[in-house]
């Protein structure tokens, strides 16, 4: 019998069925495509360890009680596919596992309805795309705490490790583990923004060719800046185009795609009345993107203003500063919407352990991120990172540059708003007092929506214009 069983054999099936299997599990795979299993069966070497068919009996009645069944195949109806083609071969007490990037609720739908069945099922976030598939992801999973000790061993020894900890805990109830690496993504989107914003500025401003972006995002990943985005940032401006002359960065059309996961954590974070805006332009600046013909056109109808910088050093060390200031806020947002979700949604989520979870294997792996974990151990009930005395000397040392950047980008037409939306965030949220009152007195001006007083309590509403 095998200790686990993995449904949709892609790079990403493919790649974390043998990283299990390294670990000394025996595993089955299932696909609907021979070839993908075949190749399966070939990369283990020894059928008795690593396994697969195309026949969904023979693969549940291979898999050792009670069954884990990992599903690797892409977000939507196909899980509930799969789901329903496991069901009539599926005995009470065993498991089932999404590990791809599905909405919240369509877990929480799917849980519910396999409860009723006894089947347990969890949502779990992978991530680190296929590399980390094979060597070790960050696995985000939620669902029924008990059943979460079977997968336990198999996902621990799975997993990246940060200092010989595995980048996986059980996270909470239900959809925890799918919300959790939703946000993840969004704050990927925010952090791949601020970056591509910083290699504008530094290429256009200050005039710096690939070879000096690739050293400078080296430099900064060997300093407090280090991480994979970074990191794979100055890979990416070294690499020469296969096709023809040049850098192949220099070649790759300035449209960028999304999946819909970014979009997810910032319509869910306008339900729950979270202020995101590091993650929100992201999306829109992806969107943006898109609009390339029109982009186009109106470039050609307006003049740019002209910007010299002289102090290249300046600009480097500022951009630097910069860019640490704000990936510290895009953190503090998302973390943010993770504490809000955890009450409206009753995750109980502990954000250490998430920060935790996230120091290596998954995208938006940071060294700033085991300094975030110490801060929610340090400062109970911390609302916003932004709060916590280790952060707050940071930003206290970093947000006048980021002031600077983003005048830079102001004065020559750049735009740099994930930088700018960072700053906002950080000078709005640290004002004790914002003109939100005028729009208090406009609403109940217009339409009698009435208003509070800072000093008496009651609720108020004043015929305005009357003498
Ligand atoms: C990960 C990634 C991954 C996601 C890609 C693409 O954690 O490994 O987040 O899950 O699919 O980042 O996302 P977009 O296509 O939306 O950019």
């Amino acid at each position: 019998m095998y200790d686990f069983g993995l449904v949709g054999l892609g790079v990403m099936g493919h790649n974390f069925i043998l990283n299990v299997a390294d670990h000394g599990f025996t595993v089955y795979g299932l696909d609907l495509d021979d070839e993908k299993v075949d190749t399966l069966i070939k990369s283990g070497n020894d059928p008795g360890k690593v396994n697969g068919t195309t026949g969904v009996k023979t693969f549940v009645s291979a898999l050792a009680t009670p069954r884990k069944v990992m599903l690797l195949v892409p977000a939507g109806d196909l899980v509930d596919k799969a789901i329903e083609s496991l069901l009539p071969h599926l005995e009470p007490g065993d498991i089932i596992i999404d590990g791809g990037n599905s909405f919240f609720t369509d877990t929480d739908r799917r849980e519910a309805y396999l409860k009723e069945k006894g089947i347990n099922f969890f949502g779990a976030g992978v991530s680190g795309g296929a590399e980390g598939a094979r060597r070790g992801p960050s696995i985000m999973p939620g669902g029924n705490k008990e059943a979460y000790e079977h997968i336990r061993p198999i996902f621990e020894a799975a997993a990246a490790k940060f200092k010989g900890e595995p980048c996986v805990t059980y996270l909470g109830p239900k959809s925890a583990g799918n919300y959790v690496k939703m946000v993840h993504n969004g704050i990927e989107y925010g952090l791949m923004q601020l970056i591509s914003e910083i290699y504008d500025l530094l290429k256009r401003l200050g005039g710096l060719d690939n070879d000096e972006l690739s050293k400078t995002f080296k430099h900064w990943n060997e300093r407090r800046l280090q991480s994979f985005l970074v990191e794979i940032t100055a890979e990416i401006f070294k690499q020469e185009d296969s096709d023809g002359d040049g850098r192949l960065v220099d070649k790759i059309l300035d449209k960028a795609k999304q999946k819909g996961t970014g979009k997810w954590t910032s319509q869910n974070a306008m339900d729950l009345g979270v202020p995101i805006p590091s993650i929100d332009i992201a999306v829109s600046m992806r969107e943006i993107s898109a609009l390339k013909d029109l982009r186009v056109k109106a470039g050609g109808l307006y003049e740019r203003p002209r910007f010299a910088i002289t102090d290249k050093p300046g600009l480097l060390k500022k951009a630097e500063e910069a860019l640490y200031f704000s990936f510290i806020v895009t953190y503090a947002q998302g973390l943010h919407q993770l504490a809000e979700a955890s009450e409206s949604y009753g995750y109980a989520l502990n954000l250490s352990k998430v920060a935790k979870t996230w120091r290596a294997g998954c995208i938006i792996r940071a060294a700033l991120l085991d300094d975030i974990a110490r801060s929610y151990e340090e400062v109970a009930g911390l609302q916003n990172i932004l709060m916590a005395p280790s952060f707050m000397s940071r930003i206290k040392e970093t947000v006048a540059s980021t002031r600077e950047i983003i005048v830079m980008g102001i004065n020559s037409g750049i735009p740099l708003p994930g930088l700018t939306n960072s700053l906002t965030y950080f000078d709005a949220l640290t004002t004790g007092r914002l003109p939100l009152n005028l729009i208090q007195a406009q609403r109940d001006h217009f339409g009698s929506h009435t208003y509070e007083r800072v000093d008496r309590e009651g609720i108020f509403h004043t015929e305005w214009g009357g003498d």
